[in-house]
């Protein structure tokens, strides 16, 4: 049974929005630093006091399986917490099955930390993260010498035999991924000696940035072929550190989609994270003709941060080049609505990764726009979308596979589709966006809830 047919699905009607969308928001912290800020603190010794965490369902998994690994773990404010870590190799054996709920990035970087301690442990998801690969990060964590079983495939429920006395890795990257890289890194936190970790194309460096800001030797050397050497020395002595938790931009990415296409729409959006491997849709939509301004750009926390302002805009079909996929790999299903809107065809090159996501974003997005009347193909790896020139049909019903980027992307759709849309469940969306839907409202997007 699909969670869509089950009583706690949220199923919502989506109409053409009436007035142009207009007014000022924030939208909630950034996702994957969320997890990272919780996971380090625990490791570090010492009081972390954490601002702007996202409480989303993702992020409140990994919070739990911190404490169950024997963490503080609390709650002071809405998105005011403190961490009080017990240190590297210090956490403890959990007593139960660590349930990372939809989470891949808690459930690949957990695995990273639960390898590398001298303890038996067991992960499990719901069905969307069962479904997803995690060979890709027990095949590289197995060189520490833990041992891990789980189902075909390398599918959870898993565990992990960690050591203690894990060794350290080096690693080149076979795809792109942050998160495999982050769980290489966490494992050689507690590994004597040098871990090196090498990625063909750069991803996410929210790790390394925040390994160092807690302490850590962290050496980052550009390839060549414009991939990077991350080297990391073991063992260090991660003490607590405040961290102020940006907004995610993507989070931000439904907003400014819905923005530019409704119109006659104007607003803004403050303390957007714009780490520039994080900021392809931006550069995307602005080569697409977007009315998107970023002003006050400055850096909190450690990390860089801006103001944007979006405008209705006409925009026109893009070529995305596949080296720009890690940058914005969570944005291709809001920016294919974007395409579909636009006039002209785009192609998006490279986007192979999208069908090991929350769900098959690739076969996913396909049919939120067929079903809606939008032509798309899907060429190799790329996917090509054909623009209506400000004409989705719409009158569709989106099935969202468990998936909060459908759900948002799909919802963003029917608010300019000449035909209400239906999507059948959103509830995931409270996994990356809590409040999503009303703070959509507030601008004035109308969703009937
Ligand atoms: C993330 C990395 C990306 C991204 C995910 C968050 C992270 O996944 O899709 O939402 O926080 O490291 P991959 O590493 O699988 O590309």
């Amino acid at each position: 049974m699909t969670h869509a047919s089950s009583p706690s699905a949220r199923p919502l009607r989506v109409t053409r929005a009436q007035a142009p969308l207009s007014g000022s928001i924030r939208v909630p912290g950034d996702k994957s630093i969320s997890h990272r800020a919780l996971m380090f603190a625990s490791l570090a010794r010492g009081e972390t006091h954490i601002t702007g965490l996202l409480e989303g369902e993702d992020v409140l998994r990994t919070a739990a399986a911190m404490r169950a690994l024997g963490a503080q773990v609390a709650q002071h404010a809405p998105g005011d917490w403190r961490v009080s870590g017990l240190g590297i190799g210090k956490l403890r054996e959990p007593e139960d099955v660590l349930d990372m709920g939809n989470s891949g990035t808690a459930a690949r970087l957990l695995s990273g930390i639960l390898a590398s301690h001298g303890m038996v442990s067991v992960m499990t998801g719901d069905a969307s993260l069962r479904r997803r690969p995690m060979k890709r990060v027990m095949d590289p964590l197995a060189g520490t010498g833990a041992t891990f079983m789980a189902r075909e495939g390398g599918r959870l429920p898993m565990a992990i035999h960690g050591l203690a006395d894990p060794r350290p890795l080096d690693y080149r990257l076979p795809v792109a991924s942050a998160q495999v890289k982050s769980a290489v890194l966490l494992a050689g936190l507690n590994a004597q000696g040098q871990t090196r970790v090498e990625e063909p194309v750069a991803t996410r460096d929210h790790t390394e940035n925040m390994l160092r800001h807690f302490g850590a030797h962290v050496k980052v050397e550009e390839t060549p072929q414009g991939g990077r050497v991350i080297l990391l020395q073991g063992r260090p002595d991660l003490v607590a550190r405040d961290v102020v938790v940006p907004g995610d931009p993507s989070s931000a990415a439904f907003p400014i989609v819905a923005a530019l296409l409704v119109p006659g729409a104007d607003i803004t959006i403050s303390t957007v994270g714009l780490n520039p491997l994080r900021t392809g849709l931006f550069i995307t939509l602005q080569e697409m003709g977007a009315q998107l301004e970023v002003t006050n750009i400055r850096t909190e926390g450690g990390e860089l941060v801006g103001d944007l302002h979006v405008r209705a805009s006409s925009l026109k079909g893009v070529t995305v080049p596949a080296d720009r996929a890690p940058s914005m790999i969570d944005e291709y299903p809001i920016l294919a609505v974007a395409a579909a809107h636009a006039s002209g065809v785009s192609r998006f090159c490279g986007v192979e990764e999208l069908r090991v996501k929350e769900s098959d974003r690739l076969a996913a997005t396909v049919a939120l726009l067929e079903n809606n009347g939008v032509k798309t193909a899907v060429e190799g790896d790329d996917l090509v979308v054909y623009g209506t020139s400000n004409a989705i049909p719409g009158g569709g019903v989106v099935q969202t596979h468990m998936d909060h980027r459908l759900a948002m992307s799909a919802s963003v759709l029917g608010l300019v589709a000449q035909n209400p849309v239906e999507i059948d469940d959103t509830a995931f969306i409270d996994t990356s966006f809590p409040g999503y839907l009303q703070l959509m409202n507030s601008l004035g997007a109308g969703f009937a809830l």
